[in-house]
C-alpha cells in the first residue's frame, strides 16, 4: 500500500519550516492552526492573479433606497451642522475564526435601507454641508456618505487571502459600485473613513461636532471618541450623552412606519403564517416523542430560512408546564397529549423587519372545556387591548385595557382574592402574579422595535397612523403555584397578533392567522391531514 504522507511531504514541510522571519518569503501562514495557507510561494501568488473570468454581481437600486432619503432629511434636520456616524458594526466571533451570521445594526439598516449581510464594517456618515453652499441654500443639511470594503475581486491579492472579503472565499460581493446603485448613497473606500471623520472637528463656533451609535461597534466608537477628545471635547460623559440622544432620535424616528415598512412587516407575517402550517403538520406524528418540542422549531426555523432571512428571535415552543415559563427557548421538551402548547415566533424577511406572533394550541386538536376557558379570557383581554388602540389613545391604554379583562376573569375563578380595583390600582397589581410581563411593543426591524425612546414617546404617547405594534395578553399559571386549582397549574396561554393603526383605526395584520377556538381546531384538523 504506498504510503498517505510520502517522504517528499516531510522534505517539503521541513523546507517550510525551515523559512526563518526575515527571509525573502514569508513563513507559512501558521497564526491559524486548522490551515496551512499557500502563502510562502511567489510562484502561486502570481498564478493566482491569471485564468480568471470576472464576476459581476447583480446590481440594482433595492425598493428601500426610494424611502431613505426622508428619513435621513429628518435625521438631519435634527442634528444640523453636526456629523453624525452609524457604523454596520463588525461580525461577532463565535469561536476563533468562526462568527456568528452578520446582521447589520438596525439604525445603519434603516438609514441605508440596506438587510441581509452585505455590508460588515461597513459606516454610514451623515456630513454637515458648508452653511454657505448651494446645498445649503437649496435646504440639504448633510451629504450622507457610505464608507465600505472596496470588493476583493480576482485582481486583488485578498481574492484569496482574506477570508472576510475575499472573493475566492465569500463570493461575489457588494463593492462602492454596487452599493452605491443599490442605495443611491455615494460610497467611499473605507481606508479612507479616518480623515473623513476627524475633518473641521472641534467646540469653536463653525467647527464640527460629532455623534455615534455607539453599541453598533465599539471600535468605531472609540475611534470618534479619540477624534473628539483631541478635538475640544475632553468630557466623555458629556459625549456619550450626544451619543444617548443621537440613539434616542433614531429610535423614536422608527415609530410612524413608511410604506414600505408596513409592506416588509405584512411579507413577515405571511411568512410567519407558513411556519406555523409548517408547525401544524408535523405535530401529530410528534406528540410524545422526546424533544418533540425542538422537531416543531426545527420546522418553524426551516421555513424562517426558505422564505425569510431568519427568524426574528429565538423560537419558542413550549408545551404543557413549559408554556407559563414566559422566556421558554431551550425548547427540549416532549409535546404530551391533553397539553396546551404555546408557540412564539416570528420571521424576519431578507429586509431584516419582523413578525411577532403567538398561538397556543390544544395538543390534540380540541380545547377541553377547562382549556376553552382560560383561552377564551386571554382573547377578550386581547380583544379589549385592540378596541383600545384608537387613534389617539395613548400606547398605555391598550395595557390597561388587557390588563381589566384578566383581573376581572381571575376575580370570577376565585384566584384574584382582592377586589378588582385594589388588584388594577399601582399600589395593587397582585393579578400581575399571573401576567408580569408586557402585553404589548412597538415592531419593526428589531422585535421590541423603538425600545431607546422615552417614556413619553412610548408608553405615554398617542397611538398614531403607521405605528405597528404587538398586542399579547396571556395568562401564565405555573406548575409549582400553590396559589392556583390543581387543574389549572402547568397551563400558559398567550395569544400575539401584530396591528397596523391606520387613519381608520387598528388594523390586525396577522388576521389570516387563525386564533377563534373553531377556527384554531378546523385548522389544525386541515394541516394534520396535510401530507407533506
Ligand atoms: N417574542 C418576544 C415577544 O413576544 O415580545
Ligand atoms: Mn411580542
Ligand atoms: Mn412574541
Amino acid at each position: 500500500m504506498s504510503e498517505v504522507v510520502t517522504s517528499k511531504d516531510r522534505e517539503y514541510e521541513a523546507q517550510e519550516m525551515a523559512q526563518a522571519p526575515g527571509a525573502d518569503q514569508p513563513m507559512a501562514d501558521r497564526t491559524n492552526n486548522r490551515t496551512l495557507r499557500p502563502t510562502t510561494s511567489k510562484k502561486f501568488a502570481e498564478f493566482m492573479k491569471t485564468g480568471w473570468e470576472d464576476q459581476e454581481p447583480e446590481i440594482k437600486p433595492l425598493e428601500s433606497s426610494r424611502f431613505i432619503g426622508a428619513r435621513l432629511k429628518a435625521l438631519g434636520k435634527r442634528f444640523e451642522g453636526e456629523r453624525i456616524v452609524i457604523p454596520a458594526g463588525q461580525p461577532k466571533t463565535r469561536n476563533n475564526d468562526d462568527d456568528y451570521a452578520f446582521r447589520p445594526n438596525t439604525e445603519f439598516s434603516y438609514y441605508t435601507g440596506l438587510g441581509q449581510d452585505y455590508e460588515a464594517g461597513a459606516v454610514l456618515v451623515l456630513n454637515p454641508v458648508d452653511p454657505d453652499s448651494p446645498e445649503a441654500k437649496a435646504g440639504a443639511t448633510h451629504t450622507p456618505e457610505l464608507f465600505v470594503a472596496p470588493r476583493a475581486d480576482n485582481s486583488t491579492e485578498a481574492y484569496y487571502a482574506d477570508a472576510h472579503y475575499g472573493e475566492y472565499w465569500v463570493g461575489p460581493r457588494a463593492g462602492l459600485k454596487e452599493l452605491n446603485a443599490m442605495t443611491g448613497i455615494a460610497t467611499h473606500d473605507i481606508a479612507q473613513l479616518p480623515d473623513a471623520l476627524g475633518k473641521d472637528v472641534g467646540a469653536e463656533a463653525g467647527a464640527v461636532h460629532m455623534r455615534v451609535i455607539r453599541l453598533a461597534d465599539p471600535q468605531m466608537t472609540d475611534e470618534v471618541e479619540g477624534v473628539r477628545e483631541a478635538n475640544g471635547f475632553p468630557d466623555p460623559d458629556a459625549n456619550e450623552k450626544a451619543d444617548d440622544e443621537l440613539q434616542e432620535f433614531a429610535s423614536t424616528a422608527r415609530m410612524v412606519k413608511d410604506s414600505y415598512e408596513v409592506g416588509e412587516i405584512r411579507k413577515a407575517v405571511a411568512a410567519t403564517k407558513h411556519g406555523f402550517d409548517r408547525i401544524l403538520t408535523r405535530l401529530p406524528e410528534a406528540v410524545g416523542k422526546p424533544r418533540s418540542e425542538r422537531m416543531l422549531e426545527g420546522e418553524f426555523n426551516a421555513v424562517s430560512r426558505e422564505e425569510g432571512n431568519t427568524v426574528g428571535y429565538d423560537t419558542i415552543i413550549a408545551s404543557g408546564e413549559h408554556a407559563p415559563i414566559l422566556h421558554w427557548m431551550r425548547n427540549t421538551g416532549v409535546v404530551g397529549h391533553g397539553e396546551m402548547l404555546l408557540i412564539d415566533a416570528g420571521i424576519e424577511v431578507d429586509s431584516l423587519y419582523t413578525a411577532d406572533i403567538t398561538r397556543t394550541f390544544p395538543v390534540d386538536g380540541k380545547f377541553t372545556p377547562l382549556q376553552k376557558k382560560i383561552y377564551q379570557a386571554v382573547l377578550d383581554s386581547q380583544q379589549a387591548g385592540f378596541e383600545a388602540a384608537k387613534p389617539g389613545a395613548t400606547y398605555s391604554d391598550i395595557h390597561h385595557a388587557c390588563m381589566r379583562v384578566i383581573a376581572q376573569k381571575l376575580h370570577d375563578w376565585g384566584i384574584l382574592k382582592v377586589d378588582v380595583e385594589e388588584s388594577l390600582s399601582p399600589l395593587g397589581q397582585q393579578h400581575r402574579r399571573w401576567l408580569a410581563c408586557g402585553v404589548a411593543h412597538h415592531l419593526g426591524l428589531d422585535v421590541h422595535d423603538c425600545a431607546q425612546a422615552r417614556y413619553e414617546s412610548y408608553q405615554g404617547a398617542k397611538i398614531t397612523p403607521g405605528m405597528v405594534f404587538t398586542i399579547e395578553p396571556g395568562l401564565y399559571f405555573a406548575k409549582n403555584d400553590l396559589l392556583l386549582p390543581p387543574e389549572m397549574r402547568g397551563i400558559g396561554v398567550r395569544i400575539e397578533d401584530d396591528v397596523l393603526m391606520t387613519e381608520d383605526g387598528p388594523e390586525w395584520i396577522s388576521k389570516d392567522i387563525p386564533k377563534q377556538i373553531s377556527d384554531v381546531e378546523e385548522w389544525m384538523a386541515q394541516r394534520a391531514a396535510v401530507r407533506k
